[in-house]
């Protein structure tokens, strides 16, 4: 079996569904449950004795080693992190815990479990950390994308943390041996990503007739993922990757964030008109922008391609579609996460009430 953490939040929910209907091996779910775990992400799985979840934080170094002794996992898939941007900014202590302590304390579990097994499972055992293209900072409109020897440059709160982390987890294989790899990976969207990033807010903001927030002047590019095939990409890692490596993961779609709000305004035109029979367009509004915004992202691919043969599936026309859909498809899900905290989100980052954003 596997070990999976953060598998309750947006990415790795999508990976333990995805995992457990392609391939026969159980795993164990370990997740904090903060503001982004959800457990209505698993509800489909309720019945599925091959999903163990566990409610606990990657920081408990006791719990830790239990889980590893009680289940014997024949890898690590580490996912649990805090992951948004516009929070580290308001407050960076959390992500120092869950990010780089978190990280920490999982690498030193993995490293006594991992040193004590039999030759055979030893050599067969893998650390997958998943982490971002964010920690390589940002690129200048003309610049070659972010291969894997870009240098590190992050700069938010969040980036640097998860750019400790992934320097912690690279030594733990230089110092120890610990069959680690790491991806790095832009932008996702698509099913039950909480509505605090771009393409969840845009839809939601829209269909409740609110403003669609635009940082600055939105000419912002990032390159979006479908996160099926972000977690494609991490199966074919754990199969093929070699340890001590890492894999750049990326779409091929650079857009900028002006194209992303008119592809969801036209997707929405198309398929929930606004009663005024009006464009959704004319609900985007410019805002204050991010401190410390990142202009551009953009992931070279290729070795990820060239080694371990992957490819991502949909093109950003087939996956924003999907992930529109989901979202009118899913209206209780929807409702569930738009609980009181994440109202009063909207309140601090937008600076207004729930009726106005
Ligand atoms: P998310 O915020 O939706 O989910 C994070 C999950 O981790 C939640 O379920 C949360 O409860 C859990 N968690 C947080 N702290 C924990 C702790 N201390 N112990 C146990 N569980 C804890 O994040 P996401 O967007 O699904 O991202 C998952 C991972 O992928 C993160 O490491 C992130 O840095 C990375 N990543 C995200 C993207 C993206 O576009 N979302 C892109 C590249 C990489
Ligand atoms: O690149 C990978 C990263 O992508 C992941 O590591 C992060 O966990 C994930 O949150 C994401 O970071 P971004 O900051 O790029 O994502 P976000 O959805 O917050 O913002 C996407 C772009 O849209 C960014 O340029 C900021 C802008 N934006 C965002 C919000 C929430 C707006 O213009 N308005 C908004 O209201």
């Amino acid at each position: 079996m596997i070990l999976v953490t953060g598998g309750a939040g947006f990415i790795g929910s999508n990976f333990v569904l995805d995992w457990l209907a392609t391939q026969d091996e159980p795993l164990v779910n370990l997740d904090k449950l903060t503001y982004a775990g959800n457990p209505a992400n698993l509800a489909s799985l309720a019945d599925d004795a091959r999903h163990t979840f566990v409610h606990g934080d990657v920081c408990d170094a006791a719990l830790l080693q239990q889980l590893l002794q009680a289940h014997q996992p024949r890898a690590i898939v580490h996912f649990a992190a805090e992951s948004h941007v516009d929070r580290s900014i308001h407050g960076a202590a959390d992500f120092i815990d869950a990010n780089i302590m978190g990280t920490y304390r999982l690498l030193e579990a993995a490293r006594g479990y991992w040193a004590a097994l039999p030759t055979g499972r030893q050599d067969a055992f893998r650390f997958v950390h998943v982490s971002t293209d964010e920690v390589y900072g940002s690129l200048a409109p003309d610049a070659p994308a972010f291969a894997e020897d870009h240098r590190y440059a992050p700069n938010s709160p969040y980036s640097a943390s998860k750019a400790a982390a992934d320097h912690l987890v690279r030594a733990w294989h230089q110092t120890y041996g610990l069959p680690v790899l790491t991806s790095n990976c832009s932008n996702n969207y698509g099913p039950y990503q909480f509505p605090e990033k771009l393409i969840p807010l845009l839809i939601l903001n829209a269909l409740a007739g609110k403003s669609l927030p635009i940082y600055g002047d939105g000419r912002q590019v990032r390159d979006w993922l479908y996160v099926g095939d972000h977690c494609s990409a991490i199966r074919r890692i754990l199969a093929r990757g070699a340890p001590g490596q890492v894999y750049n993961v990326g779409g091929w779609n650079e857009k900028t964030n002006l194209e992303i709000v008119h592809a969801v305004c036209a997707l929405l035109d198309a398929l929930r008109p606004r009663a005024d029979g009006q464009p959704y367009a004319r609900q985007l509004r410019h805002v204050q922008d991010r401190p410390g915004h990142d202009r551009r992202y953009a992931i070279d691919a290729r070795k990820i391609e060239r080694e371990l043969g992957w490819r991502p599936a949909e093109t950003f026309e087939t996956g924003i579609r999907k992930t529109v859909q989901w979202y009118l498809d899913h209206p209780d899900w929807v409702a569930g996460v738009q609980s009181g905290a994440y109202r009063d989100w909207l309140s601090t980052q937008y600076g207004a009430t729930d009726e106005e954003v």
